[in-house]
């Protein structure tokens, strides 16, 4: 069997299977793994300063000479004032203090907000190729200076507006994202209420919809969820939840165990660690932020906000403090090397056809 098809020549890989980018869970040596092994693995760099987002360029080009993709954010950073964040900061103070923990310097002023307009050069700068976003579009201006830089555009829909919109901005393929996957929605047209489409309904209908090739995401783990996306239309997939318990990943133990047993009912949408919906594993945290009844400030105050109690519950192994994105086909993510992962889809993929 071949693998060839449009995706493969475009992203120049062998196999059209993408690693998801999983900003705090994925890493370089996950990005370079997938693209050593003939995937395409993806760098995330989502609201990263310029400085982290070179130097984890970096990194990755010193384990890899194939191509990988870069991740961005493509939101907007909304105004605030220091009251309004200020019932939220005395909650996440109340949690941290009940745990145990510390928050003492975690001051909004110590943060520095950044989106894709403070990297887009340095992804020029770096000859990168391959550049995929979330959270919303690029502007007009990045797009064209990443395409007169011969750059292949990837952007993410979670409806069929979205991705007519993102084929109408000149973008080159599109991440079809079930209700299904891990991690943040890449849901960005306002004005309507959350999409929550799973990936069997939607898939068809994005692809009826758009002429630019369609990559699914959500619930991809097996040669079997491979071959239905195949058979719904991607010319791709983008596979998440089952590298997060890998070697490479930079989830915390307990929160690997946590996936492994995770039953397909464990996880939930949340607006709490971030302001903005992501699916993850129902846990303390979450509830506490669910259940307290006040305004969740939007992404990325929340996610700043909680930063540091995520972080320190993260150096104490404690999966309870901390978001463990995971989609709903999260469980028996076994503790393997990423190249084992990816090379078990491939070979399990091409067995179906033997
Ligand atoms: C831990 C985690 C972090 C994620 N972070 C990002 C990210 O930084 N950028 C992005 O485009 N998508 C991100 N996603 C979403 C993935 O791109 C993808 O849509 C999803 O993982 C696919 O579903 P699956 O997890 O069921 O495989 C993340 C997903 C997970 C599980």
């Amino acid at each position: 069997m071949s693998w060839n098809n449009i995706v493969t020549d475009i992203l120049k890989v062998d196999y059209p299977i993408i690693q998801a980018p999983m900003l705090g869970v994925s890493t370089p040596e996950m990005a370079a793994a997938v693209s050593n092994a003939g995937g395409l693995g993806s760098l995330s760099v989502g609201g990263l300063s310029p400085a982290a987002t070179r130097q984890l360029i970096h990194k990755t080009k010193s384990l890899t000479e194939k191509p990988f993709a870069v991740n961005l954010f493509a939101h907007q950073i909304p105004a605030y004032t220091e009251d309004d964040l200020e019932p939220m900061r005395t909650l996440l103070l109340q949690l941290a203090n009940k745990r145990g923990y510390d928050l003492t310097g975690a001051d909004l002023a110590n943060f520095r907000f950044y989106n894709h307009l403070n990297q887009i050069d340095i992804l020029i700068e770096e000859k990168i190729s391959l550049v995929s976003f979330t959270f919303g579009c690029l502007d007009s201006g990045s797009i064209q200076a990443l395409k007169q830089n011969a750059c292949t555009l990837i952007g993410t829909a979670t409806c069929v507006e979205e991705a007519l919109f993102l084929q109408q901005q000149n973008i080159d393929m599109i991440v079809v994202q079930g209700i299904e996957a891990g991690g943040h929605r890449g849901t960005f047209l306002e004005d309507m209420p959350l999409p929550q489409v799973g990936l069997f309904s939607l898939l068809p209908q994005v692809k009826n919809a758009v002429r630019i090739p369609c990559i699914a995401a959500g619930g991809i783990n097996s040669a079997e969820t491979i071959k239905a996306a195949f058979e719904l239309g991607a010319g791709g997939v983008q596979v998440g939840t089952a590298f997060i318990g890998t070697k490479e990943s930079q989830a915390i133990a307990s929160y690997k165990a946590k996936l492994n047993k995770a039953k397909d009912t464990d996880t939930t949408l949340t607006k709490a660690f971030s302001g903005r919906w992501a699916r993850g594993i129902r846990n303390e945290m979450m509830h506490e932020i669910e259940q307290a009844g006040i305004h969740i400030p939007s992404y990325p105050l929340q996610n700043s906000l909680t930063a540091t109690l995520r972080k320190l519950a993260q150096q104490n192994n404690d999966s309870e403090y901390t978001s463990l994105w995971a989609g709903q086909s999260a469980g028996k993510t076994g503790l393997m090397h990423t190249k084992e992962v990816f090379r078990n889809l491939v070979e399990q993929y091409e067995a179906l056809y033997r």
